[in-house]
């Protein structure tokens, strides 16, 4: 194919899944479980208002929100899922109290009785009661005893009862981290209404519930419709299909990439980097202490699952709650992986474009300004909100929004936005000369341009959503945030960086790369974007995304499954010459991320991927698994990489000490590997046996967490985290060196 129709592929698909996209969307919009003006029982009580409900919602995000346990699946491992714990006891109780009604103790009775009971609860807790006209909810006043005993149950939880301590520690939630019973009442309504929605049939979907009968529980007859096996048998042979199809291409199309011609000497050797580039050598500093950081709040955040009070008992949860380390410890992640990238943008253009822009020192400088005033004011801003410091409306704008991977307040979220266009324009500005010369590698910078558009523009996505919007809409909008980076413009960064560096060292055909990456990008987005609706499938959202969301991810699995072959490519490139040694470790991170790529997206990605095996296992520690062996091992890796890159140009004159990076690099590596394999793992494979076996709730219950076995497992985490740490801190001491000395060796 031509580069020009490939440009034309790369449109039409682009255009064609935002568009159905954004259809579905509105959909979603138009089908939501409202949240009532009011839920009233029969003889006419007022149980709960729509806006205890709202406001309960913010009660809940100020706390930690989805780094408290999790609603509908998304959110955090130690507690449980609220929405799924609530319902299950909810059941629980009515039975007791409808076996009441007819005087009559549940637990004493035969099988045949309970039965008739059972059927009974059915019938009472599935059947949609919202009045469309007056949007009430009308429950029986039998419910709204239970409601109001599970109310009480939470409280006890939530605030400082005593009889609690165990669980709380169990939960590692630490007392009173809601501060008043007013506060408390709120959120109980927002647990209650989230729990309805898993349990009651979409208007004219009788048996369908408006989360598609998620969560697992047999109790209530919550099993999986038929719509999940299908979409999932449909989306394993699509992925079959593509798999075929792209071997096919691949054999018919396959241009030889690697240059037959390589440089005799390094053409990078003499540049000289500009003021502005050498200004980036600060973001790389500010990294390395990102990922100390980073490190540590993960370690602490592990640590509140073995001992969930404390640390090797000091009362750490009164200052450092676990949400608050959680947050730090994925937003962190976020921003050094971020930081990196952007020092990369930076010092990329002027290096390729041989132009130094006006001012570009001054802009740099500002933008790492404005980025360190982002990055601590807003993990100020959630410790402060989560230590209940802040009303609903000042959570909201400077606190904590309550959800994975967005934790900034608003204010936090626009300014890390006017950041992203700053560093846009500061990079664009600069690569403009380059971009503007019709021969070389034009096409790879546009694409890289696009994708540094693109990974800027999206981070507004976050903002479509409001204090009180609700959830399955934020959801929708939190998710074009999180997975259009991750499973889309990042993967394209990704793929575009790795071959646009190799081309300017001249080991790459210029032409045959262009298209190898014009083509990846293509698969990457084709199910890239759609596949954002396998975040949607349990979101009180309609059937059509679970089967959107079920096949066009699949494809995403795609490109991955030829990932040996750029793997391999990468190899062969790190040892075609003499000189190229000096680059040994950007290469091997290159390769290090394709094998993340290949495990940690593919494999671990597409266990969890399916509907029906989503159904039981959403937020069981198998999505810890996927989620730290691809973000950490393809993105983070890629991180260090483009730094080494970097540094390589910012200190070119000496050899580097190998024995350093290279123990920080394969500790890193198998640290990594270590971690997931024998705890994570072990610990998800379990709980899903548990989820399918007995229901969701009690996969995340604390009578299943707790048992020797889980907590030897969660131990286990111990050796990989060491070796993870220790691998990170010799990266930093390496980088450290590079400035001291210890980390330099012979002239180059
Ligand atoms: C390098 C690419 C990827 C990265 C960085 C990534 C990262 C993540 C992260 C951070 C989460 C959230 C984990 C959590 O809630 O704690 C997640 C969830 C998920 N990912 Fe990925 N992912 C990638 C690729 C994929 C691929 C290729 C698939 C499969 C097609 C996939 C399927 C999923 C699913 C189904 C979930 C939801 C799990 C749940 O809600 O429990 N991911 N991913
Ligand atoms: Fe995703």
């Amino acid at each position: 194919m031509t580069t020009k129709k490939l440009w034309t592929w790369l449109a039409a698909v682009i255009i064609g899944s935002f568009a159905v996209l954004i259809f579905y969307g509105v959909d979603i919009y138009r089908k939501i479980p409202p949240v009532p003006d009011k839920v009233v029982t029969t003889d006419g009580t007022i149980v709960a208002t729509g806006q205890d409900i709202k406001d309960g919602q913010n009660v809940w995000q100020s706390i930690g929100g989805q780094t408290v346990g999790s609603i509908w699946g998304h959110g955090a491992y130690i507690a449980p899922d609220w929405s799924a714990d609530f319902l299950h006891r909810e059941a629980l109780l009515l039975l007791d109290e409808l076996a009441k009604k007819d005087g009559k103790i549940y637990k004493d009775l035969p099988d045949d009785e309970q039965a008739r009971y059972k059927v009974l609860l059915k019938r009472e807790i599935r059947k949609n009661t919202l009045d469309e006209a007056t949007q009430t909810i009308v429950i029986s006043p039998e419910r709204a005893k239970v409601q109001a005993e599970l109310a009480e149950y939470y409280a006890k939880i939530f605030m400082n009862d005593a009889e609690m301590n165990q669980l709380r520690d169990h939960y590692a939630i630490p007392k009173n981290t809601v501060k008043t019973e007013e506060r408390m009442a709120k959120m109980n309504a927002f647990f209650s209404w989230a729990a309805w929605v898993c349990i009651t049939d979409r208007p004219g979907d009788t048996g369908i519930t408006y989360t598609n009968n998620w969560p697992h529980d047999e109790l209530i007859g919550n099993i999986p419709p038929p719509s999940l096996h299908l979409w999932s048998g449909l989306s394993v042979l699509m992925l079959l299909g593509c798999v075929g199809l792209l071997v096919f291409y691949h054999a018919k199309n396959k241009e030889e990439e690697i240059s037959e011609e390589l440089p005799l000497e390094d053409p990078l050797r003499n540049m000289k980097p500009t003021p502005s580039m050498r200004a980036t050598l600060k973001y790389i500093w500010v990294v390395a202490l990102l990922i100390l950081v980073q490190m540590f709040a993960g370690v602490i955040t592990a640590h509140y699952g073995v001992e969930g009070s404390a640390f090797y008992g000091f009362p750490l949860d009164e200052y450092l709650p676990q949400s608050v380390s959680r947050s730090w410890h994925v937003q962190l992640a976020i921003f050094w992986i971020a930081t990196s990238w952007l020092a990369t943008g930076l010092y990329i253009a002027p290096a390729v474009s041989g132009y130094e822009p006006k001012y570009q020192v001054l802009g740099v400088n500002i933008l790492f300004g404005a980025l360190l005033i982002v990055v601590f004011g807003s993990l100020a801003g959630q410790w402060l909100g989560v230590m209940q410091k802040l009303g609903y409306v000042d959570n909201f704008l400077w606190g904590h929004s309550g959800y994975e991977y967005v934790e900034l307040g608003r204010i936090w979220q626009i300014l890390l936005l006017v950041g992203l266009i700053l560093w846009l324009i500061l990079m664009v500005r600069a690569l403009l000369p380059a971009l503007k010369k019709k021969d070389g590698d034009r096409h790879l910078l546009l694409l890289f341009t696009l994708s540094a558009v693109a990974i800027a523009l999206f981070y507004g996505a976050g903002l479509m959503y409001g204090r009180q919007t609700h959830m399955a809409i934020a959801e929708y909008w939190r998710w074009w945030v999180v997975h259009l980076w991750v499973e889309g413009f990042f993967e394209v960064f990704a793929t575009v960086v790795a071959a646009f560096l190799f081309t300017r060292l001249g080991l790459l055909r210029l032409k045959a790369a262009t298209h190898a990456v014009l083509f990846s990008t293509i698969i990457f987005l084709a199910g890239g974007i759609l596949g954002t609706f396998h975040h949607l499938y349990f979101s009180a959202t309609p059937t059509a995304v679970l089967a959107l969301g079920a096949t066009f991810s699949a494809l995403e699995i795609v490109p991955l499954v030829l990932i040996g072959f750029e793997a391999y490519q990468n190899y062969q490139i790190s040892k075609s010459t003499k000189w190229i040694k000096a680059y040994k470790w950007p290469i091997y991170c290159f390769i290090a991320m394709c094998f993340w790529n290949f495990l940690g997206a593919g494999i671990f990605g597409f266990a969890i991927n399916p509907p029906i095996a989503l159904y039981y296992i959403q937020g069981l520690n198998t999505t810890a698994v996927h989620g730290h062996a691809a973000l950490f091992g393809v993105y983070g890796i890629l991180g260090i990489g483009l730094m080494m890159f970097m540094l390589r140009g910012l200190y070119p004159d000496r050899e580097w000490n190998d024995k350093l990076i290279g123990w920080a690099f394969w500790l890193t590596n198998i640290g990594l590997l270590v971690m997931v394999t024998i705890s994570l793992l072990p610990i998800g494979i379990m709980q899903s046996v548990a989820s399918i076996k007995e229901g969701y709730w009690y996969a995340r219950s604390a009578e299943f967490m707790q048992t020797d076995m889980m907590h030897t497992l969660r131990w286990l985490r111990v050796p990989g985290d060491i070796l993870l740490a220790i691998g990170e801190m010799l990266l930093v001491i390496f980088i450290i060196g590079l400035k001291t000395g210890w980390s330099l060796k012979d002239k180059r």
